[in-house]
């Protein structure tokens, strides 16, 4: 029954009685869903003119709403639209306020829609912008690690296994460790791509529609490259959201990762870089502190992300076909994960910048630990001596070393021979920090011209994803 009242339910004509006011507010999304608005209004914009070419709406009909849909959206984006609880969610306040603004043809715009398809296809549409954001973020951190690794080439430092000192590295060497990861991480997210881009659309509520819908059409429209084959499976899939949401959770994992880095650099027992004052805090009780304050966020909120993909996979694992009141829940979850990823690859943009690299303690520690042992094992390798013997030979030499509290390198020639009669004096070409990361000049390795070779490389990758966008 037609009816006066702007804020009626659009779905009220079989309801004799008003909503409880607790069940309105507990199964409202305007609160949250209002931020797909554009998106709604680009699906209705591609919904009816899709209506009028196969001849459901005359053009003066289509024009009419898309019209007033452009007027509601300026009316959003100024902030000066009224949104209201009792509709429920975005799609019925912009069809109500469409109804209002250009008369009755405005209730023409649902034809051979549901909310079921509609809001899959806006959360698609949100969801493919949001990525193009986050991967320009990815490849613009990408940028600055390879720029911070390529100034840090040479610069030699322990490398840890257990966090315990293994052999020397150079930072250029382990800070391109964290672009390789950043770069599966911007493939990942494209990838996500190919399964975002599907066009729900036309499957109604779950059962298609008796409209003459044109999908190929609507597909196009939306710049959709594929059209969800089944109608049930189309407004029932999240497969998308949880997928990103995987994707997401990795990256944070990995600036989770490269966080727990900076704050051991940071902190005095390490002392490995300095990070500008203006991203640390301090103590309000310890006078002496500065604290990596950004890193230690980005590590807490990587739990965050892991909710919200926990979420999606638990919303979704009892679902019966086909749409369910369920997938209301699947918009704060992705909007969190969407927000958490892009403020902290915002942070680390600002924050690799600031890291200074103090290369003498660096040096200073790597000298520290006899981290060339397993060099002085491959000499006597290449001498002959087979590897596991070479392994005790060098144990009992650090021994020694550690007796006379010298390092490897500050043996005398005849102190080394003691342990195999073989070593010459080229063996301190394997003892030398210098030397021991050059010699690594393989696929792969940390000498500083293959970390400048990788960086060089990682710079014409750069550059061609970001000729092509979208892959
Ligand atoms: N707000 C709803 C959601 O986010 C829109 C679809 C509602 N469909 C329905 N049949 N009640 O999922």
């Amino acid at each position: 029954m037609p009816t006066d009242n702007d804020t009626a339910k659009p779905w009220g004509g079989r309801f004799t009685e008003a909503t409880d006011q607790f069940v309105e507010a507990f199964t409202e999304s305007v609160s949250f869903d209002r931020r797909l608005a554009p998106y709604d209004i680009e699906g209705s914009v591609a919904h009816v003119r899709m209506l009028a070419r196969v001849g459901v709406l005359t053009d003066a009909e289509c024009e009419a709403i898309c019209t007033g849909l452009n007027d509601i959206l300026m009316q959003i984006e100024a902030g000066e639209f009224a949104w209201k609880q009792e509709l429920e969610d975005v799609h019925m306040n912009i069809e109500a306020a469409l109804v209002q603004q250009v008369g009755e043809v405005g209730k023409k715009v649902h034809s051979g829609r549901s909310r079921n398809d509609q809001v899959a296809t806006d959360l698609r549409l949100y969801l493919r912008a949001e990525v193009a954001v986050l991967r320009a973020l990815l490849v613009q951190n990408m940028q600055a690690l390879v720029a911070l690794a390529e100034q840090e080439a040479g610069a030699i430092m322990p490398g840890y296994t257990h966090l315990q000192g293994a052999q020397p590295i150079t930072f250029g060497h382990h800070i391109l460790a964290w672009y390789e990861m950043l770069k599966r991480d911007e493939q990942r997210l494209n990838d996500c791509l190919a399964r975002i881009n599907v066009l729900p659309l036309g499957a109604a509520a779950l059962a298609g529609t008796r409209v003459p819908i044109d999908r190929a059409l609507s597909a196009e429209l939306l710049g959709f490259p594929a059209i969800a084959a089944n109608s049930l499976d189309a407004v029932s899939d999240r497969d998308f959201v949880v997928e990103f949401c995987a994707a997401a959770a990795l990256v944070m994992l990995h600036l989770s990762r490269f966080s727990e880095e900076l704050v051991l650099w940071l902190s005095p027992a390490f002392g490995f870089i300095d990070i500008d004052d203006a991203f640390c805090t301090g103590s309000s009780i310890m006078p002496q502190k500065k604290n990596p304050d950004v890193a230690e966020l980005v590590r807490g909120k990587t739990g965050r992300v892991y909710g919200d993909l926990t979420t999606i996979l638990t919303i979704m694992k009892g679902q019966p076909l086909a749409y369910n009141r369920d997938n209301q829940e699947d918009k704060e979850c992705l909007f969190d994960a969407v927000d958490t990823l892009k403020l902290c690859l915002q942070a680390y943009l600002k924050l690799l910048p600031s890291i200074q690299v103090k290369r003498e303690v660096m040096h200073e520690a790597a000298q520290q630990g006899y981290l060339t042992a397993t060099d002085l094992a491959d000499y006597l390798t290449l001498k002959g001596v087979a590897f596991r013997d070479a392994h005790a030979i060098v144990g009992k030499t650090v021994q020694y070393a550690l007796r006379q509290g010298k390092g490897l390198e500050q043996l005398e020639l005849p102190e080394l021979q003691q342990f195999h009669d073989g070593i010459d004096v080229h063996v301190y070409d394997y003892l030398r920090l210098q030397d021991s990361v050059a010699a690594r000049d393989h696929a792969g390795g940390t000498a500083p011209a293959k970390v400048r070779a990788a960086a060089a490389e990682a710079r014409r990758y750069l550059d061609s994803i970001r000729s092509k966008g979208n892959r």
